[in-house]
């Protein structure tokens, strides 16, 4: 399963690029806004830490086919390939999604609730999907298993359109996600430090340190000398 940042912190994605395998790095308008700078220069300054090899996912404001159409080629122009235009899932988007698609640009559909509007999205030629497992959850529904239900409904269908689960609030979110085969998730930078971490994995480190230290002193390192 890939693995994703969703952030436009380029200080914070440039450390986790340098110390993790990140798979690339999905942003939306709420997202860049954060930053409160040009949003094409945040994005330009993402493609340029994160190289022409791992993906990154942009979002349209527009909400007809036609203005897509015109953010999405701004949007490849500038930052490249492996650049996927998300497009929420209304009406106009799932045309424009086609449109995008037939010209053979990478598209993202975002905003997903449901399995059925995950289904129109591959049906429109989305190369993603992106649900939004918590804020599914935080409706009384059941995230993790509209993401299962996507991936089997994609999987029957033949289409080879992936899962990116987005909308996460813990690990076991992405966990779970993981065993019902999604393809990709995009985490936040708080959900992503908690990927990596268990307080007895520190406790084993120090204690590794400690004993090493007691026999052959403070500081000692493994050398040839
Ligand atoms: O890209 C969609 C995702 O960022 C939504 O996440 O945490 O705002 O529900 P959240």
């Amino acid at each position: 399963m890939k693995i994703l940042l969703d952030t436009a912190d380029v200080q914070y994605i440039k450390k986790a690029v340098d110390l993790f395998p990140v798979d690339g790095v999905t942003t939306n308008p709420t997202i860049l806004a954060k930053t409160k700078r040009p949003f094409l220069e945040v994005l330009q300054e993402i493609r340029s830490i994160i190289g022409p090899q791992r993906s990154l996912h942009a979002q349209v404001l527009s909400q007809t086919a036609e203005t897509i159409l015109v953010e999405a080629g701004c949007l490849v122009e500038k930052l490249g390939k492996n650049t996927f235009i998300k497009i929420p899932v209304i009406p106009e988007g799932y045309k424009a999604m086609r449109l995008l698609h037939e010209r053979g640009i990478g598209v993202t559909a975002t905003a997903v609730f449901t399995a059925q509007q995950a289904l129109m999205a591959a049906k429109a030629g989305a190369d993603f999907v992106a649900p939004y497992v918590n804020r599914i959850d935080n409706i009384c529904g059941d995230g993790v298993q509209v993401v299962a239900d996507i991936v089997h409904i994609f999987q029957a269908g033949g289409f080879e359109t992936g899962v990116l689960a987005a909308s996460f609030k813990n690990v076991d979110q992405v966990h779970k996600c993981s065993l019902v085969e999604a393809q990709a998730v995009t985490v936040s930078e708080d959900v992503f430090a908690s990927l990596t971490k268990h307080p007895l994995t520190d406790w084993s480190v120090n204690k590794f340190v400690e004993d090493w230290e007691a026999v052959y002193g403070k500081g000692t390192l493994i050398s040839p000398k």
